[in-house]
């Protein structure tokens, strides 16, 4: 399979997609005027002329206009999906078709199809990396090191591959440098916290259509992406039970004032649950023996090892789907659990992911932050580095003057009362 996926120009679920692909590829252009400002730029200087790009991220409307923009800057790019169930097919159409950008992933590929689709988009060679969770540098450490001389680093999208590409550099095993732009203010402190948080909610109800309003929702996680989901829940009315192992975060969440206690007890009273910690296992056996029956499970977490699936099909006597990304469990005695999405993000899975308006940002540092590494990798070591504070501040600049909004600025006297200590009461 591997082999024969390799050896393909792209691998898309349709071509007849494309034309509905590129209507609603351009519908999230318009939304992000960040990208496009760095786009025309891009179109004019080119400072990404020749380089080979392989990026591994959700292809999504948004992922489109990313890759659009790194070819408009003169890269040759190649996308392959982060996620076996977070693709657009039509979007992946119309990115072949389109805009000649080769793109390998098809909603619902298995595990196989999805490193084989991995494994295409390094054949060509990247001279950047670009990924969404790791799997793409991962992939190059165990399978293709002989790509490592002609890579000159990387990006990293998503708070679990930052903790992963860490967790290589402290080994001693990453080969290249990567910028982590999830760390960005500008990224995480919209994408994860509002986009997230909204499109979660997207998600739950695409997937259900059940009512939030009343519902104890159990928010597994209070980080950046729990607080967005746990702050849009509420505001539709369910009552909020967060969940944590961070001391600090668990006490925020209780001055949010939502609950909080220990997964343990909330299992018996939840109605709908979410997981958004990057961690694995956090709703396991014992917690599906406690829940009521019509439970509703999900993660939005990157990964799918948020919740223990091999142990409630384990105690599952029977499992039928009654709507698309619903997996109704029964258990021997009779409760039923629902399991939303294959327990992938549900918010990619069961809806479009986050919208055009927050990605703007993210996928603004995405760019500027291959120019960066494209220009500087040479002084770079092989460590995970944030992305340059001039260009987080810059995005949020920019972005607020395509809102219209203006802000004030320090004085001359402010910046010196600011940087000096001599005066006090
Ligand atoms: N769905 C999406 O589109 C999307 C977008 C951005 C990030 N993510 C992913 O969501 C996950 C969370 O990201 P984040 O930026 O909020 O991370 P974060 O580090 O800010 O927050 C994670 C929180 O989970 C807590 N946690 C860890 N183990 C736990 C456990 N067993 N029980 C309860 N809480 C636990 C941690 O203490 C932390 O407070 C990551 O996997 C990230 O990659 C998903």
């Amino acid at each position: 399979m591997a082999t024969t996926v390799v050896n393909q120009k792209y691998d898309v679920k349709d071509l007849n997609l494309a034309a509905k692909g590129k209507l609603r590829i351009e519908w999230a252009e318009q939304w992000m005027a960040v990208l496009r400002l760095i786009r025309g730029r891009f179109r004019k200087e080119k400072p990404l002329a020749g380089v080979r790009i392989s990026a591994c991220l959700h292809v999504t409307t948004e992922t489109a206009n990313l890759a659009v923009t790194l070819k408009e800057g003169g890269a040759d790019v190649v996308v392959c999906a982060s996620n076996p169930l977070s693709t657009q097919d039509d979007v992946a159409a119309s990115l072949v078709k389109d805009y000649g950008i080769p793109v390998f992933a098809i909603k619902g590929e298995d595990n196989d199809t999805y490193y084989s689709h991995i494994l295409a988009a390094l054949a060509h060679k990247p001279q950047v990396t670009m990924d969404d969770g790791a799997d793409l540098v991962t992939t190059v450490l165990t399978k293709r090191q002989d790509l490592v001389p002609e890579i000159l680093g990387g990006t990293e999208e998503t708070t679990t591959g930052v903790i992963r590409l860490r967790s290589m550099a402290k080994g001693g095993v990453l080969k290249f440098p990567i910028i982590a732009v999830n760390d960005a203010d500008t990224k995480h402190l919209f994408d994860n916290r509002y986009g997230t948080g909204q499109s979660t909610v997207d998600g739950v109800i695409r997937a259900t259509n059940i009512l939030l309003a009343g519902m104890n929702v159990v928010v597994a996680g209070y980080g950046w992406c729990g607080r967005g989901f746990a702050m849009r829940s509420h505001g539709l009315g369910a009552n909020v039970i967060v969940t944590e192992v961070n001391p600090t975060r668990a006490l925020e969440a209780v001055m949010d004032g939502y609950r909080v206690m220990p997964m343990s007890e909330a299992a018996r009273i939840g109605d709908i649950f979410v997981t958004l910690t990057g961690d694995k296992n956090v709703i396991r056996q014992e917690h599906f023996q406690a829940m009521k029956s019509g439970a509703v499970v999900c993660n939005s977490g990157h990964f799918n090892v948020e919740i223990d699936i091999p142990a409630l099909e384990q105690l599952a006597v029977s499992k039928r789907q009654p709507r698309e990304f619903v997996d109704e469990y029964t258990l021997a005695d009779g409760r039923k659990i629902c399991l939303l999405g294959e327990g992938r993000l549900i918010n990619l899975a069961a809806a479009e992911g986050h919208p055009a308006v927050v990605m703007d940002m993210s996928f603004a540092n995405q760019a500027l932050s291959v120019e960066y590494m494209v220009k500087n990798a040479r002084k770079l070591e092989k460590k995970v580095y944030p992305v340059p504070a001039e260009i987080d501040q810059e995005i949020a600049r920019l972005k607020l003057d395509s809102m219209g909004i203006g802000i004030d600025e320090l004085t001359e006297e402010q910046k010196e009362y600011l940087a000096s200590w001599s005066e006090g009461t």
